[in-house]
């Protein structure tokens, strides 16, 4: 940033262009739009489990229907992109994770019903082993150690199935290392040129993702945590260094996560590398800033606020459950 030539008071008087609505227009820095958002939705296969979530008050796990409505919603919307998580049945959660590759597993059946009902709309996967694991990790465990490279392997498996089921953007979000070459080669390799990857490249163990593990029922099941693969959140030089490490294996885009803990994180990446960059508004983020509005705690303000800072701090996009109300608000 230039060094700003400021004449000295009353010469400046930065509440001149404060003064009018259109004077602020004129010198508003950046905006949010539609196009900026991407939607996370849940989808079930339990029968009885959709409906709100309880830590995340107006997300609602979906039935199959209910993504294909969320689609047409989000294309009425002008959201561009939809990124699914599973709630998968916990009766055929294992140690082999198998269903996590599984052309029918829940995840798949949405991306397929998805793509039929709007194929205009990017479809976003996730990737990791977390919903389909009886320990809730987002690797295999083996005498309490997270395997990394058997878990790269079943996660290359996983991206294939996804994109076999019309997915445009994988979203690795299990922090292994070698896992973006892995997926990048595999693709290649299968015809999958065109599969684009956001890699959840600078990832913290954080304590905000505690709703999103109710939502999709690993709460009670994670054994342990994720501080052997989630980044330190001290760690500034680590995250950049994990931004880098993924861009040279190939992601076409890069994410932060959560967002406004770490907006000094999006900004760095921004700054230094020039790409894509996405940052996730985690669900404990929205659990507060929802929370607190429905509370009357705080005005509905604070949403459109909370999602302007992520373009304030670089970001091209932002995913968060706040896309559809956002986007209506827009509207
Ligand atoms: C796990 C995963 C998590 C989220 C997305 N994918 C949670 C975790 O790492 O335990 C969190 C998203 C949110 O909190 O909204 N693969």
């Amino acid at each position: 940033m230039a060094m700003p030539i400021i004449a000295p008071f009353p010469a400046t008087r930065l509440r001149r262009m404060r003064r009018t609505p259109a004077l602020r227009a004129m010198v508003s820095e950046v905006d949010f739009t539609a196009a900026n958002l991407i939607w996370p939705i849940f989808v079930t296969e339990v029968a009885g489990a959709e409906g709100e979530i309880p830590s995340m008050p107006g997300v609602d796990r979906l039935t199959l229907d209910g993504a294909r409505r969320a689609a047409e919603r989000a294309a009425s919307l002008g959201i561009p992109a939809i990124c699914v998580f599973p709630h998968s049945d916990p009766d055929l959660k294992d140690e082999s994770c198998a269903r996590a590759w599984d052309p029918e597993n829940i995840s798949n059946r949405a991306i397929r019903a998805i793509k039929e009902t709007v194929p205009d709309l990017a479809v976003m996967t996730d990737i990791a082993l977390d919903p389909y694991n009886i320990n809730g990790h987002d690797g295999f465990v083996v005498d309490g150690q997270i395997l990394n490279d058997e878990t790269v392997e079943a996660l290359v498996k996983m991206g294939l199935a996804q994109a076999e089921a019309g997915a445009d953007i994988l979203g690795p979000s299990d922090m292994m290392d070698g896992r973006i070459g892995a997926l990048r080669t595999a693709m290649e390799a299968a015809g999958h040129q065109h599969v684009a990857i956001l890699s959840y490249a600078a990832k913290f163990a954080s304590a905000f993702y505690g709703p999103f593990r109710d939502a999709v029922g690993a709460s009670g099941r994670l054994v342990g945590d994720k501080k052997t693969y989630q980044v330190n959140p001290a760690n500034r030089e680590e995250a950049i260094r994990c931004v880098a490490r993924d861009l040279a294996e190939g992601a076409d885009m890069v994410m932060v996560k959560p967002g406004m803990p770490y907006l000094d994180i999006c900004r760095e990446v921004k700054d230094q590398f020039g790409v894509p960059t996405f940052a996730y508004q985690v669900s404990g983020e929205y659990a507060m800033i929802e929370g607190a509005i429905r509370n009357g705690w705080l005005s509905r303000d604070a949403m459109a606020e909370s999602l302007l800072a992520f373009r304030r701090a670089g970001c091209d996009g932002v995913l968060s459950y706040f896309a559809p109300q956002m986007a209506e608000m827009l509207a």
